[in-house]
């Protein structure tokens, strides 16, 4: 009989908890499919006194001791994209360990050093659940799309944005006040600058343009916006134009290079992104000649985030091999991001006094740049007050768009910063 895959997890949070109660509760099926036994020799985290709601043995407070000792597999569920994980994590595959992480943020900054170490090393490195929780994306981008070249990847990849802009939906209420009730709830994190501000869905992003594109992850020459501006007013006016809002992380190809942006998005309501609700996350493949494919499910949470990490596992246990980005890291490529302007129909907001001759002044500007109007809102309140004005223009570059908002926003009869938002073609 082969013998049992000895696996260390470092870290016993939500992820790691959910991976020893999976492996304890469903370790005969796991035999079964794995094909030998899969075996805790070892266990790290903070605080040892810690109730947890699960037996653990051969606990060490010093995570990086587990690359050392007897495990085949080096599971890294702490976080964080240097500091210990990242000694954990580089300690194993140095070693020849294969290791299992669910860190999209180590693999965003540190992607390509790692997989280097662990294809020199012959050891494997996984991380399906490091983007998208319980949705297969990681190994269907790695080894199922892989016939055609992949046109573009968009995701709703952070839950705790989607939730509160679908709250936000629901009640009406503003950004501050969803936010502090999912905050209250558990749904967004003490400090939520990560998820609200764009950064989480950025690391995701980061690694599924890697699978689909073969280059390098890297958030630093991303765009990323969050969705902290965003009001309950737009969202009403995206409904009443057939739209939804959503955070986006998108990657395309384009002639000048990859093209990664994470920012707010009026999704077609006709759109399956449009239908992601609450805190799930969705990916939608467009794979050239090989179709369109959507994936949908819980992004987070510790039964889908386990699941993820527990695939990985038996995949490991079974010795299938796939390079870690599904091509050898050193062909990984640095392809300059295009640095070209987006172009697209935009929604645009202004928040005016309602006097005389505002709405030619902001059409003055618009024309100036070239940007054309397809349609318009204007909804009054009373003379002298300040009222809102809703345009979607046809497909313009967003540079030009940008200098007639910059022009309007100058005017003594606007408010507050225009809002823009592209809308999705698809
Ligand atoms: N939560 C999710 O739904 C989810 C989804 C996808 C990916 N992920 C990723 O999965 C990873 C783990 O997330 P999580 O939500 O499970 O985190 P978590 O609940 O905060 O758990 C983190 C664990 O790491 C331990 N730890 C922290 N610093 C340590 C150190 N210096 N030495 C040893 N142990 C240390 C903690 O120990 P104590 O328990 O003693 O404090 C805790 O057990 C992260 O990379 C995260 O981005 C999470």
């Amino acid at each position: 009989m082969t013998a049992p895959l000895k696996i260390a997890i470092a870290g016993l949070g939500t992820v790691g908890g959910g991976v020893v109660k999976a492996l304890a509760e469903r370790g005969d099926e796991l035999f079964a499919r794995a094909g030998r036994k899969i075996e805790i020799v070892g266990v790290s985290a903070r605080d040892p006194k810690k109730a947890r709601g699960f037996a653990v043995s051969g606990f060490t407070a010093d995570p990086v001791a587990l690359a050392s000792g007897n495990a085949d597999v080096i599971v890294e569920l702490i976080g964080g994209e240097d500091g210990v994980a990242l000694a954990l994590v580089e300690a194993a595959l140095a070693n020849k360990k294969h290791v299992v992480t669910a860190n999209k943020a180590l693999l965003a900054k540190h992607g390509r050093k790692l997989a280097l170490l662990a294809e020199k090393n012959g050891v494997q490195l996984k991380f399906e659940a490091a983007v998208a929780g319980g949705i297969p994306i990681v190994k269907t981008l790695r080894e199922a799309l892989i016939s055609q070249p992949v046109n573009a990847v968009k995701g709703i990849l952070n839950g705790t944005c989607n939730y509160i802009l679908t709250e936000m939906e629901t009640s009406g209420a503003p950004f501050a006040e969803v936010l502090a009730e999912a905050q209250r709830l558990g749904y967004a994190e003490a400090d939520p600058a990560l998820d609200v501000g764009g950064g989480d869905t950025a690391h995701k992003l980061a690694l599924l343009s890697t699978l689909a594109f073969g280059v390098v992850p890297d958030t630093g020459s991303m765009t990323v916006e969050g969705i902290s501006a965003i009001t309950p007013e737009d969202i009403g006016f995206a409904r009443e134009f057939g739209f939804r809002i959503k955070l986006l992380g998108v990657a395309r190809r384009t002639k000048s290079g990859i093209d990664q942006k994470v920012h707010l998005s009026m999704v077609r309501a006709r759109s399956p992104l449009a239908h992601v609700e609450g805190a799930a996350n969705a990916v939608l493949v467009d794979a050239g000649a090989a179709g369109s494919f959507f994936f949908s499910g819980r992004g987070a949470g510790e039964a889908p985030t386990a699941s993820a990490v527990i695939a990985d596992i038996v995949e490991v246990a079974r010795g299938a091999f796939a390079p870690v980005f599904g091509r050898p890291a050193d062909t990984l490529e640095s392809k300059p991001t295009a640095a070209g302007s987006t172009v697209s129909a935009w929604y645009l907001r202004f928040e005016v006094l309602d006097l005389p001759g505002v709405l030619a002044e902001i059409a003055g500007h618009l024309s100036q740049a070239k940007v054309s109007i397809e349609s318009m809102i204007q909804r009054g309140r009373a003379h002298g007050e300040p009222v809102s004005i809703v345009m979607i223009t046809h497909e313009t570059a967003q540079d030009s768009v940008e200098r007639a908002l910059k022009a309007i926003a100058g005017s003594d009869k606007v408010r507050a910063r225009p809002c823009m938002i592209p809308m999705e073609a698809a």
